[in-house]
């Protein structure tokens, strides 16, 4: 059976890596989706095949209550709060890595861990903890169940590396006093553990909670690695590690398009001070309507679409993709401008034009797109703000100065299609409305595009 078991766990790993694989492209992300899925439906019966279950009817409620809430909360959930949906996805399984873990400390899984179990078990509890607590906050602040902007106070670092430091004192207590420590001394550990995730995450802003979210997810990764390899279970130290480099690339992969250091990201406390005064640009702004637009763009040739969160919060999508139809039908050239942080998550701007079957070959990223904006005759801006401040290029006193941008502005004519004049994720204002080329589209985006295509019918016959 051990044999068995080895080698349907090699071909689950081999399931997890051709899955993740096909998960680096839009049109073949769907099959690697389920490919790693099966792996993993693959590892859970291979694992409960040839042991002892003490209690089947409990197993078999935990997988129904846990994959009817998984299920129905996929399909229901909309795009826009998929972010806080993984959040508390990857908390659940931090969580269950530290129970794991404190089950092994507890004895309840029987056979001794031994000290270096034990030291590994501990490592586990405290980093499922702080991915469990950490990713609640990050729930919650995204989900607007308490304010997105940072909680801070007075010696707040040295509160967290404090009570780290206890942590630290207090798991070396139980490895030296072994099992009599498992009261008080472990109880205050796992409390202390929770505790770190929730002071950690309560000074981040909720902008920034993508990026934080991948980092706990790694941190789930390596908690579930960890259990691997208290429970000597191959495909769980495969799978953690596979989640743990992933997510720290991907946490790496958005600082670098923010252009700020993840220390800055988890300490900077960034959206607490609104920092109005980026810009010292002085214009007009100037308001255009849909059959003005409607004009410029059936007589432009080139047509450069830049989609941001707005067009997430508005559901515009398919309109967007009925404009690119009704442009390209008049023989314009549309391609989309995509920015790697525009939205709120990664791959944000991607999955929804996938969704209304956009061809991914109209999609260009950042460095593709740049060049080809001088050549454009109009950008349509649909929701974007800071993806596309110039002062990010231009401004050393701008807070997202050295942030790599879409260079919007070099083409012929910009229009924006937003609420108002409020400004994005990064709270500041943005020059590019003020600029002679740029004109703003105000009102819901949705509404703007349906207004839009009403009128390329009635103005442009
Ligand atoms: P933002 O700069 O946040 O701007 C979005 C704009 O959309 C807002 O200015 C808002 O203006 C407009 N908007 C909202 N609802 C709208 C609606 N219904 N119709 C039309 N417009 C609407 O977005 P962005 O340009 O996509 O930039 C993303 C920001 O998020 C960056 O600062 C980035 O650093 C940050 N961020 C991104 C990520 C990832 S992974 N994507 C992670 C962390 C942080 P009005 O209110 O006036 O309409």
């Amino acid at each position: 059976m051990t044999t068995v078991r080895a080698l349907v766990y090699l071909i689950t790993t081999l399931f997890f890596v051709y899955g993740v694989m096909r998960l680096r492209q839009p049109g073949t992300a769907r099959s690697g989706n389920t490919l790693a899925a099966v792996g993993m439906l693959l590892a859970l019966i291979v694992t409960l095949v040839g042991v002892t279950i003490h209690h089947p009817l409990l197993l078999i409620l935990g997988l129904l209550v846990g994959g009817i809430i998984g299920a129905t909360s996929a399909r229901l959930v909309p795009m826009t709060a998929m972010p806080q949906m993984v959040a508390l996805f990857n908390g659940m399984g931090g969580g269950a890595a530290a129970l794991v873990a404190s089950g092994d400390v507890l004895r309840v899984v029987p056979g001794s861990p031994g000290a270096a179990g034990l030291i590994i078990a501990l490592i586990d509890i405290l980093i499922g903890a702080v991915s469990f607590s950490g990713s609640i906050i990050a729930f919650s602040k995204l989900n607007e169940w308490m304010t997105g902007r940072p909680i801070t106070y007075r010696g707040q670092r040295t509160v967290n590396a404090v009570l780290l430091g206890l942590l630290i004192l207090g798991g070396a207590v139980l490895v030296i006093t072994g099992e009599a420590g498992h009261g008080a001394v472990f109880l205050a550990y796992v409390i202390g553990a929770v505790a770190l995730g929730l002071l950690g995450v309560f000074p981040i802003g909720g902008g920034d909670m993508p990026v934080i979210i991948s980092l706990l997810n790694s941190f789930t990764g390596l908690a579930v690695a960890a259990t691997g390899f208290l429970l000597g279970n191959d495909v769980l130290i495969v799978a953690g590690t596979f989640v743990g480099a992933s997510g720290a690339i991907l946490t790496q992969l958005m600082s670098r398009a923010m252009n700020r250091p993840i220390g800055n990201i988890v300490f900077g406390a960034f959206g607490k001070l609104q920092t109005q005064g980026g810009t010292q640009a002085q214009g007009v702004v100037q308001q255009t309507n849909p059959e003005d637009v409607a004009i410029l763009l059936s007589y432009a040739s080139r047509v450069v679409i830049v989609p941001g969160y707005g067009l997430a919060v508005a559901r515009a999508q398919q309109e967007v993709n009925e404009l690119m139809t009704r442009l390209e039908a008049k023989g314009v050239d549309v391609k989309f401008g995509i920015h790697p942080v525009a939205g709120r998550m990664p791959g944000h701007m991607n999955v929804l034009l996938a969704e209304v079957d956009i061809p991914y070959q109209k999609l260009y990223d950042m460095e593709a797109i740049n060049p080809e904006f001088p050549r454009t005759d109009v950008v349509l801006v649909v929701g974007a703000n800071d993806v596309t401040n110039p002062d990010a290029r231009a401004n050393p006193g701008s807070p997202i100065y050295g942030m790599p941008i879409l260079n919007v502005d070099q083409a012929q004519r910009v229009i924006v299609l937003k609420r108002s004049m409020n400004p994005g994720f990064a709270g500041i204002d943005n020059p590019l409305y003020l600029n002679p080329k740029c004109q703003m589209l105000f009102g819901d985006a949705r509404q703007s595009l349906n207004n839009l295509l009403q009128a390329l019918n009635e103005v442009v016959a």
